[in-house]
């Protein structure tokens, strides 16, 4: 084994990408420290044997954390609010979870003289953007359209200016909509839910026309390669670019993809489209080719395919959690 790194702290790693970026490091990491408070991680996750769990909260900068957090080589900051409805409910916990806690992050990771932070961001930062300036590139403005929205983006603006201001690299990753095994119960997405609901027999209802309703599903995998590939590049300076596959799926093209892989013909409903939701979302990356040379290599089908893979020896409590009406 090479190891690539001495010491790396993940900050939300007991989540759903922090699950798929402790098995990409944990080959390469001598030392994988977690900070979390599991308030949305599933705790039966095997990964996290491989780490050491710090139960801290970011909103709150205490010595536990962020000693924890002194001699790594780099800080991956996942730790969100991720549940959009619950941001516009709650919004200044939102606030206070996502901005002011991505800043106590910051400032610890100064105090530390980290020489790295890569920072989960969101495609919802661009907000609802028009079918005209589609698909969607880092040339676009901002223009958030909800309270979760802008906390992400209020978080990278932090990590950004942190790394003009004192030194460090930062590397923040516009992620569009990731799937795979293992999500937290807040932030399902259709692949999951239609291939569970497709092999339960059960009716899945759609909101809005399937031709449609537009995304670009990135796997957990790519996605956590990408943070490899931030974690290992030499650049150094303060970056924001997409992670995303290029290309938009349609849910009549996700269902017939479900159909061919699991044999089922799945049953739906289409309900009328519900105020707010995104309609087509999908982006470009050439940005990140460029930075950490990333590119995806995971496709929709072979995406299902291990997402039926999981399904089949998951345990029933954990997929008990995943439901439709909770969306
Ligand atoms: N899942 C997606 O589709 C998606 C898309 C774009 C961006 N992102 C971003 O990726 C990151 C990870 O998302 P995820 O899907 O793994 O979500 P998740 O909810 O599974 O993981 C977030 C983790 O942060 C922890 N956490 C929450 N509040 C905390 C706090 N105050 N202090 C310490 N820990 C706290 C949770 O317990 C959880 O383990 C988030 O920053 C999210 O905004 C996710």
């Amino acid at each position: 084994m090479t190891t690539k790194f001495d010491k790396i702290v993940c900050i939300g790693g007991a989540g759903f990408v922090g699950r798929g970026i402790i098995q990409q490091f944990k080959a390469v990491a001598q030392h994988i420290v977690v900070i979390d408070n599991m308030r949305t991680a599933l705790r039966e996750k095997e990964e996290l044997q491989y780490v050491d769990i710090i139960e801290s909260d970011i909103r709150d900068l205490n010595e536990d954390w962020s000693r924890a957090i002194r001699g790594a080589d780099l800080v991956i900051h996942l730790a969100a609010n991720i549940d959009t409805p619950w941001s516009v409910k709650y919004m200044h916990e939102d606030f206070s979870i996502n901005t002011l806690g991505t800043r106590n992050v910051v400032s610890a990771c100064i105090t530390a003289d980290i020489p790295k932070i890569l920072y989960a961001s969101s495609a919802a930062v661009y907000g609802a953007v028009t079918e005209d300036r589609l698909p969607i590139t880092e040339q676009i403005y901002p223009e958030p359209a909800s309270p979760y929205a802008k906390s992400k983006l209020q978080g990278e603006i932090e990590v950004l200016a942190g790394a003009r201001t004192y030194g460090y690299t930062a590397h923040c990753l516009r992620m569009f909509n990731i799937y795979g095994p293992w999500e937290s119960p807040g932030t399902l997405d259709e692949v999951l839910l239609y291939t569970l609901y497709a092999l339960r027999n059960q009716e899945i209802s759609i909101f809005g026309e399937p031709e449609n309703q537009i995304r670009d599903y990135v796997s957990v995998k790519d996605v956590a390669r990408a943070f490899m590939l931030a974690a290992e590049s030499s650049r150094s300076g303060a970056f924001a670019y997409n992670i995303c596959t290029g290309k938009g799926t349609n849910f009549a093209q996700l269902l017939q993809v479900i159909e061919e892989v699991t044999g089922i013909k799945p049953k739906t409903q289409i309900l009328p489209l519900r105020p707010g939701e995104l309609t087509k979302s999908w982006g470009l990356y050439d940005k990140a080719k460029e930075i950490i040379n990333y590119q995806h290599q995971i496709e929709i089908k072979q995406g299902v395919k291990e997402m039926v893979d999981w399904i089949k020896v998951a345990p029933e409590k954990v997929l008990n959690m995943y439901s439709l009406s909770t969306r």
